[in-house]
């Protein structure tokens, strides 16, 4: 069985007092949930990440940042690296996300090199994929996902792969209210998922997580949840609230997989 895992996505948002707020919110609505069932992790922005590890140091959250660099160190002004978040506790780092491959420059060249700096670092990366109106439109989306995930893969063995988390966002259900229709997001998850047995093996690709994003509220996690292939989340604008975040994920905790 896949554990459940939902990730909360706090972008370019929440400076250190409100990202303190926020967490401790979220830390005293969901400490009941068992850790065991369900995967938290929050994602704020380098300059809270440390605030944030201490809020939710020894509790049932883990903590994840938004992008990293694929050295250890060296004369690369602007970047961080995954011995960085080693040190402040990082657990998850989120590599690939549309919006990097939209303003900065990200290519699935980079995203391979830092899902692979990640890996050995210990840092499970959750690896963005997914297509573009326009690629919808022209039928384009399964061979997006073959490029997203067949580079972003590459030279990666079954073993490290267990580590890593897919989120499939469709670039055009992000940030706009609209979402996949549960069979829409079913569909590509089942895709990926055999993608994933061609890459790797069937067993690896039963056991690795594909979260669904892109305007997922607590009003649609349920029904995205009842997909076989949707194992959880990735949350943007629901996660910027204790009030939405806490009862997605609540949401999601009810629903048990087979
Ligand atoms: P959204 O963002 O939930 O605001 O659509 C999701 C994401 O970009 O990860």
């Amino acid at each position: 069985m896949r554990k459940t895992i939902i990730a909360g996505n706090w972008k370019m948002y929440k400076t250190i007092p409100e990202a303190i707020e926020l967490s401790n919110g979220l830390k005293r609505e969901l400490f009941k949930l068992d850790k065991d069932a369900i995967e938290i992790v929050l994602c704020p922005a380098y300059t809270a990440l440390s605030e944030v590890a201490e809020v939710v140091l020894e509790s049932n959250i883990q903590l994840g940042a938004q992008d990293m660099y694929w050295q250890d160190e060296g004369a690369f002004t602007g970047e961080v690296s995954p011995k960085m978040l080693n040190d402040i506790g990082c657990a998850f780092v989120i590599i690939g996300h549309s919006e990097r491959r939209l303003y900065f420059n990200e290519t699935n060249e980079t995203v391979n090199k830092k899902v692979k700096a990640a890996l050995s670092a210990g840092i499970k990366p959750i690896m963005c994929v997914g297509e573009t109106l326009a690629q919808r439109e022209n039928n384009e989306t399964f061979k997006v996902i073959d490029d997203h995930i067949l580079n972003g893969l590459k030279d990666i063995n079954a073993t490290e792969a267990l580590n890593i988390v897919i989120a499939y966002e469709p670039v055009w259900a992000i940030g706009t209210g609209k979402t996949a229709t549960p069979l829409q997001a079913q569909e590509v998850h089942q895709y990926i998922r055999n993608l994933l047995v061609k890459v790797f093996d069937r067993d690896t690709a039963d056991a690795m997580r594909i979260q669904y994003g892109g305007s997922v509220k607590p009003d649609n996690i349920i029904e995205l949840m009842n997909q076989p292939d949707v194992d959880g989340a990735l949350v943007g604008g629901a996660s910027l609230k204790i009030d939405s975040f806490s009862d997605l994920v609540k949401k999601a905790n009810q629903v048990r997989k087979k």
